[in-house]
C-alpha cells in the first residue's frame, strides 16, 4: 500500500512538472505541451517547423503578440482548458496557415475578433464556454467562408439575440454549437435562422423559458441535419407546462435527435414522440437524462396514445430512474418496425462505486418490431440484475412482445403482494427468476404458461400449491 501511494506521488510528480519541457515529435512538426502548468508559452522551446501545438491543460493567462511570431507553418493550436482571458490582436498575425484553434474553456470576456477574422484558412474554431456576454459575431466573421466547425457561448450567455449569426449567413458548416446561460432569459425569434449545418448541439436550460423551444425550432427547420444535439434543456425542473413545446420537432430533417442530461419527465417525452410521429426525424435517443413519470397524465385514451411513430430507433440510454419502463409503451396503428433499446438503466441509489459495474448492465434491448408478424424470432427479454419491483408493470410491458418466451428477471425485487396484482402475460415458456423476494400472493400473478420457473433463492419459505394448481 505505502508503495502504491509513493509511486502514485512520482507519477503525478513526473505529470505536473514545472520544469518539464514540450515534447517535440513527428520529425519536428508536433509540440505536445499538455498539463505543464505553464503560465507562458514557451517559446524557446518551439522550433518554426511546427504546425501542431497542443498547449491546453495550463494556466496561460493571455497570447501574446510574439507567442507564435516564429511558426509560420502552424495549422492547429489547441489551447483549451488554460485561463486565457486576452488574446492580442496580432496574435495569430505571423500565423496565416492557422485552420484550427481551440481555445474552449478559458476566461475570454470578448470574442477576439480582431485576432481570428484575418484567418481565412480557418476550418475549426472552438470558443464556447468562455466569459463572454453576447454571442455576437462581428461582421469580420463572414471573412471566415472556409469555417465548418464552431462552437461558441458560455455560462454568461443569457440569451440571443437576432443579428449575432448575420454574419455566418453565407457560410456553410458542418457543426455549430451553442451554449448558454443555465437561466436563459431571452431568445429574439429569428437568432438562428441565418445557421446552416449538418450538426447542431444546443448547450441552453429553457427552465426559466420553455416557449422559447418553439421559436428555436421554428429558426432551424431551413437545415438537413444530421444530428441535433439538445444538452440540458431543463437543468433545474421538470417540465410540467401544457404548452406542446417540441411543436416544430416534425418541421425538423434530421437523421437523428438526441436529448442528452437535464430533467426529463413522461410527459415531455410524450410531447417529443406525439411530434416525432408526423416528422422526419428518423431516430431518437433519450440519454443520461434525469427522468421522473408524470402522475398527473391522463391517459385519454386513443388520442393519448403513440399510433403512427415512424422513427426507425428509439434508445433510452443511461438513465437513472427505471421508472422509464413504466411509460406507456403499448403503441398501437401504425407503427412500424421501430427498434426500441433500453440500456444501461442506472439506479441512483446504488453506492456510488457500483457506477463502474453498472456500467454494462442491459435492461433490455429489443428490436420492437410488433406490427410485422412475419418476424417470428422469439424475442428474448433478459431484464436480469436490475431493481425491478413490480412483476404487474413488467407483464404489461412484456405482454406487447407476443413472440416472448424466455423472461430472465433473476436478481431484482420482484415479488411483493402490492405490485404483484393484474398481471397480463404473452405466452412464456421460461421464466427465470431467481434472487428476489416473493411473496406467496405473488406468485397469482406469475404467468400461467411456463414449462421451466426458477424461483430459487427468493425467501419462499413455503410453497403455497395455489399457483401451481392453476397451470396444467
Ligand atoms: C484565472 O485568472 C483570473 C485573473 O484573470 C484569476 O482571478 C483566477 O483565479 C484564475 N483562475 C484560475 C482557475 O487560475
Ligand atoms: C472550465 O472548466 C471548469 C472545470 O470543468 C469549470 O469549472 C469552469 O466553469 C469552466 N469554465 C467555463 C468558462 O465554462
Ligand atoms: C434568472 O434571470 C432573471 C432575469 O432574467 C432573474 O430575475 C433571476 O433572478 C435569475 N435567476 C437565477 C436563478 O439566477
Ligand atoms: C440531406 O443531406 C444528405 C447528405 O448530404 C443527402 O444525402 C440528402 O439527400 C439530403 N436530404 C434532403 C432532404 O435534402
Ligand atoms: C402515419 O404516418 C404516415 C407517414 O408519415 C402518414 O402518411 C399517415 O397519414 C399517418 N397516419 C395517421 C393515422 O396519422
Ligand atoms: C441474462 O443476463 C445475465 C447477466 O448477463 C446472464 O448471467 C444470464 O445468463 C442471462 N440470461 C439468459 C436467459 O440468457
Ligand atoms: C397463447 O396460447 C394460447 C393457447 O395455446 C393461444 O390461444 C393464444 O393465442 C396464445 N397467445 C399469444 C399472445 O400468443
Amino acid at each position: 500500500m505505502w508503495k502504491l501511494i509513493q509511486f502514485s506521488s512520482l507519477l503525478l510528480g513526473a505529470l505536473v512538472s514545472p520544469t518539464r519541457t514540450c515534447r517535440i515529435h513527428n520529425s519536428g512538426r508536433s509540440a505536445d505541451c499538455v498539463g505543464r502548468q505553464l503560465s507562458a508559452v514557451p517559446r524557446g522551446q518551439l522550433p518554426s517547423s511546427l504546425q501542431d501545438v497542443d498547449l491546453s491543460y495550463n494556466n496561460l493567462q493571455a497570447v501574446h503578440a510574439d507567442d507564435f511570431l516564429r511558426l509560420p507553418l502552424l495549422r492547429v493550436l489547441q489551447l483549451q482548458f488554460n485561463n486565457i482571458s486576452h488574446i492580442h490582436v496580432d496574435a495569430f498575425k505571423h500565423n496565416p496557415l492557422l485552420e484550427s484553434l481551440n481555445v474552449f474553456n478559458n476566461s475570454l470576456e470578448e470574442i477576439p475578433a480582431g485576432a481570428l477574422t484575418p484567418l481565412s484558412d480557418l476550418k475549426q474554431l472552438l470558443m464556447s464556454n468562455n466569459l463572454y456576454k453576447h454571442a455576437t459575431l462581428a461582421e469580420s466573421f463572414s471573412k471566415l467562408v472556409k469555417l465548418q466547425d464552431l462552437s461558441m457561448g458560455g455560462p454568461l450567455v443569457m440569451g440571443l439575440k437576432k443579428a449575432d449569426f448575420l454574419p455566418l449567413k453565407n457560410i456553410r458548416l458542418q457543426s455549430f454549437a451553442i451554449k448558454c446561460s443555465s437561466n436563459l432569459s431571452y431568445y429574439e425569434p429569428g437568432s438562428l435562422e441565418v445557421i446552416r449545418t449538418r450538426q447542431m448541439g444546443f448547450d441552453m436550460a429553457v427552465d426559466q423559458q420553455p416557449g422559447v423551444l418553439v421559436h428555436m425550432l421554428h429558426d432551424i427547420a431551413n437545415n438537413n441535419f444530421s444530428v441535433i444535439q439538445f444538452r440540458n434543456l431543463f437543468e433545474y425542473m421538470y417540465y410540467t407546462g401544457e404548452e406542446d413545446i417540441f411543436r416544430g420537432l416534425n418541421d425538423i430533417n434530421a437523421l437523428q435527435l438526441i436529448i442528452h442530461r437535464g430533467k426529463f419527465n413522461e410527459h415531455l417525452l410524450r410531447m417529443a414522440l406525439m411530434n416525432l410521429q408526423i416528422g422526419l426525424i428518423r431516430r431518437l435517443r433519450v440519454q443520461y437524462i434525469d427522468f421522473a413519470r408524470s402522475p398527473t397524465f391522463s391517459d385519454t385514451g386513443a388520442s393519448s396514445r403513440i399510433t403512427n411513430l415512424t422513427i426507425d430507433k428509439l434508445d433510452l440510454w443511461y438513465i437513472s430512474n427505471p421508472d422509464v419502463l413504466r411509460f406507456d409503451w403499448r403503441f398501437t396503428g401504425s407503427t412500424r418496425s421501430s427498434k426500441l433499446s433500453i440500456r444501461y438503466v442506472y439506479f441512483n441509489y446504488v453506492p456510488c462505486d457500483s457506477w463502474v459495474e453498472m456500467e454494462g448492465v442491459e435492461l433490455l434491448d429489443i428490436s420492437y418490431c410488433r406490427l410485422q408478424r412475419h418476424h417470428a424470432k422469439p424475442p428474448h427479454f433478459n431484464a436480469s440484475s436490475n431493481e425491478l419491483t413490480s412483476l404487474e408493470d413488467l407483464s404489461v410491458l412484456t405482454s406487447d412482445f407476443r413472440q416472448l418466451k424466455v423472461l430472465d428477471v433473476s436478481n431484482n425485487k420482484l415479488g411483493s403482494a402490492e405490485d404483484s396484482r393484474n398481471c397480463v402475460w404473452t405466452n412464456i415458456t421460461r421464466l427465470i427468476a431467481h434472487h428476489n423476494q416473493f411473496v406467496s400472493e405473488a406468485l397469482l400473478c406469475l404467468p400461467t404458461t411456463v414449462q421451466h420457473l426458477d424461483l430459487s433463492h427468493c425467501d419462499l419459505d413455503q410453497l403455497d400449491t395455489t399457483f401451481f394448481e392453476r397451470g396444467n
